[in-house]
């Protein structure tokens, strides 16, 4: 299993829309997928004013690719699949 880059965005729209939780990540990872995250935070992604996709805040990278409307529960269950798959 590799080791995946998550950057949860704490510009101000996505702090206040959950990303503060999202920063928690870490200890909702059970053994060994929380070994196999770097977890960092973000400035603005510059993607909260962008419709185009119908997503909005909080904003997560995960292994490179953008995840908008973000919740704990999904961003746990979006690092396992894409370590799983690794
Ligand atoms: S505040 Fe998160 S993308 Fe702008």
């Amino acid at each position: 299993m590799r080791t995946i880059v998550v950057t949860v965005c704490s510009g101000t729209a996505c702090y206040i829309l959950g990303g503060s939780d999202l920063l928690t990540l870490r200890d909702h990872l059970e053994e060994p997928y929380s070994r196999h995250v770097m977890l960092a935070g973000s400035p603005c992604l510059n993607r909260c004013k962008d419709r185009s996709e119908n997503k909005r805040p909080p904003y997560v990278t995960v292994d490179g690719k953008v995840y908008g409307n973000m919740t704990l529960e999904t961003l746990v269950k979006t690092v396992q699949s894409v370590l799983d798959a690794s």
